[in-house]
């Protein structure tokens, strides 16, 4: 039994594996020499790695078109990206550059839309399916878009957003209604608040859309919180929103279309596991077999993937400042930022994030907790997937010791907010953009600086300071 990092690892997980090597006991990320980057950006740093956003919906279409193939599925599969997942320029860039369609929402949301219809990342074909419980900006929003002839498609949350519609809409227009899925068992709430019961969407196609001249219903939408997962109350509510699909297809000829939602996972350890291929083929083999048990037509699917099209492009680089020993067991490893601020959902949902040295793998290894620089108490991060502890490189020399969380590219920004103020003063890491040249060559660009204390004085109102007595 060896006990350097790297063995620690090796004798953990195989390794090494798509996206992770070492060489000379240092960490590459994606093909990125992460020594050299650090030596030429510093940190804290966040970066984003734009190949893997188009290497992962290109694995998505594969996994779904070998489904149609494996089960002669007579429908067609649309890709949309969630945007709220990570609404950057150069991620919905990217994203964009894999013929793909679109998901929203928020009413900003469509400003972001009409961005990139200016500038000819997307056409009036694009498909824009219009997601979320709807404010009045939204829906106008969305009305307007409607208007001008865009692809788009309303899916209902409530019965009332109907009629901001009617009044607002002035010509043909398709619609999706959202199932309101029950709650995995575990939750402490029994159904979504977001969508319709599904013992209430008949009645309310019957009421008011069917006979409605304006408005055709084309989609079902179902998605529940815990993502597309073997269990069987993944399978269960799948089944159910499919009975709604076919009780609806038998008196609603435009109906052609079932969304499935988000929820594709991503890797979050090295020991992830998930058979993508499988749930693809399984997937579309429940929906075309209820459809041929309830003789109907089967849909077109759509898939609404946030997470698994950005989380793995990104990564955050921290140096360890300092070790601290606070009792016999505890041992600190202080990082220069704040995992609470920059990784949120670390903190709010417990989420767990490939944790991993960049130097230091032919060390010896320690349990260590890691520690932000906020003063809040849960500014921490010590377990990991599928551990419930942290393992990291022990500290021997003058060369700080790096590391980084990986697959931290969904969610986070949105979460925490970029730029702004943050917990203690804590400013935003740098973010670097790493990309590939025509010929294969990495090629890297500082997207922003890490955050100044001018920005921050500014929000809080310093700039405006009047002297005592003024
Ligand atoms: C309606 C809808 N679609 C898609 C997504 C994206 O989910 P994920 O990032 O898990 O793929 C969400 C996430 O909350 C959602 O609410």
């Amino acid at each position: 039994m060896k006990n350097t990092y790297l063995d620690l690892i090796q004798q953990t997980f195989y390794f090494p594996q798509d996206g992770f090597e070492v060489k000379n006991n240092y960490l590459h990320f994606n093909g990125i020499d992460l020594k050299a980057l650090i030596e030429e950006y510093g940190t804290p740093m966040r970066l984003t790695y734009l190949p893997k956003i188009s290497e992962n919906i290109q694995k998505a279409k594969k996994w779904f078109a070998d489904a149609i193939e494996k089960n002669n599925y007579p429908g067609e599969y649309f890709y949309c990206y969630c945007t709220k997942s990570s609404h950057f320029a150069h991620v919905l860039k990217e994203a964009l550059s894999n013929d793909i369609h679109l998901e929203t929402s928020s009413a900003f949301d469509i400003d972001i839309i009409e961005k990139c219809y200016l500038h000819k990342l997307i056409t009036k074909d694009t498909l824009i399916v219009c997601n979320g419980f709807k404010s009045k900006p939204y829906t106008q929003r969305i009305s307007k878009l409607a208007n001008l002839d865009f692809n788009i498609i309303p899916v209902l949350d409530n019965k009332e957003e109907l009629e901001e519609y009617e009044r607002t809409i002035i010509y043909e227009c398709d619609l999706g209604i959202r199932i309101a899925a029950e709650e995995q068992p575990t939750f402490h709430l029994y159904t979504s608040r977001l969508g319709i019961r599904y013992s209430e969407i008949k009645q309310f196609y019957i009421d008011k859309i069917q006979s409605n001249p304006k408005f055709k219903l084309k989609m079902l939408h179902f998605f529940i919180n815990s993502g597309i997962r073997d269990t069987i109350y993944y399978w269960n509510e799948l089944t159910k929103s499919l009975k709604v699909y076919c009780e609806l297809k038998k008196i609603c000829p435009a109906l052609d279309s079932f969304n499935i939602g988000g929820g594709w996972p991503h890797k979050n350890s090295l020991g992830f596991e998930y058979d993508y291929a499988y749930m693809a083929s399984e997937i579309l083999n429940k929906v075309k077999s209820t459809c041929e048990e309830e003789g109907v037509e089967c849909p077109n699917i759509f898939t609404e993937f946030g997470s698994f099209t950005v989380a793995e492009s990104g990564a955050f680089i921290f140096q360890v400042l300092a070790e601290k020993l606070q009792n016999d067991s505890e041992r600190w490893y202080m990082i220069d930022n704040s995992l609470m601020t920059t990784m949120p959902d670390s903190w709010g949902i417990n989420s767990r994030f490939i944790l991993l040295p960049v130097n230091k793998w032919g060390n010896g290894v320690h349990r260590a907790n890691v520690g932000g620089l906020s003063c809040d108490q849960m500014d921490y991060y010590n377990s990991e997937a599928n551990t419930n502890e942290v393992y990291l490189p022990v500290i021997n020399n003058a060369e700080p010791l790096y590391i980084g969380f990986f697959h931290t590219g969904a969610y986070q920004e949105s979460i925490s907010g970029y730029g702004g103020t943050k917990h203690c003063l804590i400013p935003s890491p740098q973010h670097i953009l790493v990309d590939k040249d025509e010929n294969g060559n990495i090629i890297t660009e500082v997207f922003a600086e890490q955050q100044k204390v001018q920005s921050m004085l500014h929000i809080l109102g310093y700039d405006k300071m009047r002297d005592n007595g003024e």
